[in-house]
Order: C-alpha cells, then structure tokens, then sequence
C-alpha cells in the first residue's frame, strides 16, 4: 500500500484516492494570479498544524511579502519560523551559475545544512518558472530542476509541490516540459468567464499509479480557510444557460 499525506484540501484528497504519495512531486500549474501560492500554503499549513517541518522556497516573491500575504487570510506562518518548523527560502538565480551547474549544489547545501537532524514532510517550491527567466539555455534549467527534484526524492524523502506559471492564454500545461516529465500528478488551476463573471476552476489533470476523478470543479479563496471547492463547472454552466 501506498502511504498518502493529505493535500490541505479534503475534496482534492477524495478525488486522488486519499492525498498525494508520500515522497514523490507533484506539480500545480496555472496563470499567474489563479492561486499556485495560495495552494502551496495551504498545503504547508496543514503539515505544519500535524507536527511536521516544512520547507517553502520562494523564486519570485520576497518570503516577507509572502508571509505577510498569509497574514491577510489569516494564517500565521511566522511562529512557525521562529520555532524552526517553517524553514523559509529565497532563492534568486543568475543564468552563469546555472550554467555551471553552482547553483544547484548551493541550493541543495543549503537545504541539508538547514535541514540536519531534522526530519522534512512537505517541501514547496514556488513558481519554478521563475527559474527560467532570462535562462538563454532551457537545458540548463531542465537539467537543475532535474537534480535538485532527485535529491529531494532520494535524499530528503519529502512530499514536494512544485508550482509553475503558465503564460496566459497558453494551452501548454508548463513552460519547459521538464515540470511534466518530473511530476508525479499534476492539478490545473484556472479562471473561466460565466456571465461576465470569473469563475476559479481546478482539476486533476495526472496522477500517477491513481484512479482519479476528472471533473473540473469551481472553488473559491476563502480567508481562515484558503481553498474551498464548489460545485463542478458543467452544474454553473448548466445553471447560467438555463436562465438565458
Ligand atoms: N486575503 C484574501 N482573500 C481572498 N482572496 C485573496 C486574498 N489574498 C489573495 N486572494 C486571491 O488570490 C489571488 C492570488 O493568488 P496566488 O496564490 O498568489 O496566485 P498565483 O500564485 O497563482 O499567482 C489574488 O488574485 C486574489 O484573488
Ligand atoms: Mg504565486
């Protein structure tokens, strides 16, 4: 039997069969502003309130920013942190040490250095797409997100969300492939237009080695409490064509 960790989420737990594999990597993909950080933190949270050590790695975002952003849906990360539960990074790449293949080993030191004895549940890293950005060679950033994702699998035996940025209006599920191809099971967020209303949608795209339910379901951004579904798509757009 497979362990299972749950995602945060209990409606998302029903539809993988019972939460994510413990160990593996998963990726969240969506436009910029659907909810990948949120997700992320939700998901942080919820291991943080069981016991467990946690690792956010930030790419785009200052970690301030983002702890303070927590704050406004009224979660406290920061006792976390000082009680060294919450292990925060900032992470900011230059292309030159892509290249020569620095960078991952920095990162991966710094990860066992602030990691010693202490054991890692769930890990984040957010958005990888960031990565990338003003990287000439994507071969370098495949190659880097390659090492650092095994090393976590091998190494740290964490549960690890990966999140990237899809350009909008983009069919493609990442930027690189490389999220893809590493990825454990895959979940879509995005926005849908109902009457001139967005509408936030989420779906279970890839799960590997798990019967999964398909359906695209709406949620909704709720302060206290993050992520919350509602009814699948199809019964809004049902409901909005028969009041035409
Ligand atoms: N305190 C809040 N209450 C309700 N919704 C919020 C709150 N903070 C952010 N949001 C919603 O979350 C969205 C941003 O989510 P985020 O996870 O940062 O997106 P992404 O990481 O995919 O770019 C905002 O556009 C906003 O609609
Ligand atoms: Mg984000």
């Amino acid at each position: 039997m497979l362990e299972r960790i749950s995602t945060g989420i209990s409606k998302l737990d029903e539809l993988i069969g019972g939460g994510f594999i413990k160990g593996r990597t998963y990726l969240i993909a969506g436009e910029t502003g659907v909810g990948k950080t949120i997700f992320s933190l939700q998901y942080i949270l919820y291991g943080l309130k069981n016991g467990e050590n946690c690792v956010y790695v930030s790419f785009d975002e200052r970690i301030q920013n983002v702890l303070t952003g927590a704050a406004s849906l009224g979660w406290n990360f920061k006792d976390y942190v000082k009680q060294g539960n919450l292990i925060p990074f900032e992470i900011r790449l230059r292309t030159e040490d892509l290249r020569h293949g620095k960078e991952s080993k920095a990162f991966i030191n710094a990860i066992a250095r602030y990691t010693r004895n202490k054991p890692i549940s769930r890990l984040v890293l957010d958005p990888i797409s960031a990565l990338a950005q003003g990287a000439g060679d994507l071969m370098w950033v495949r190659e880097y997100v390659r090492e650092i994702v095994a090393y976590l699998e091998e190494e740290l035996g964490c549960t690890t969300l990966v999140t990237c940025d899809i350009p909008t209006g983009s069919n493609s599920l990442s930027r690189y492939g490389v999220e893809e191809f590493l990825a454990s099971g895959i979940i879509v967020l995005g926005l849908t237009r109902i009457d001139g209303k967005h509408v936030r949608t989420i779906y279970v795209r890839k799960m590997r080695w798990t019967p999964i339910d398909m359906t695209m379901y709406t949620y909704d951004i709720v302060p206290g409490e993050g992520i919350v579904f509602g009814p699948p798509l199809s019964e809004l757009l049902k409901s909005a064509s028969g009041g035409l």
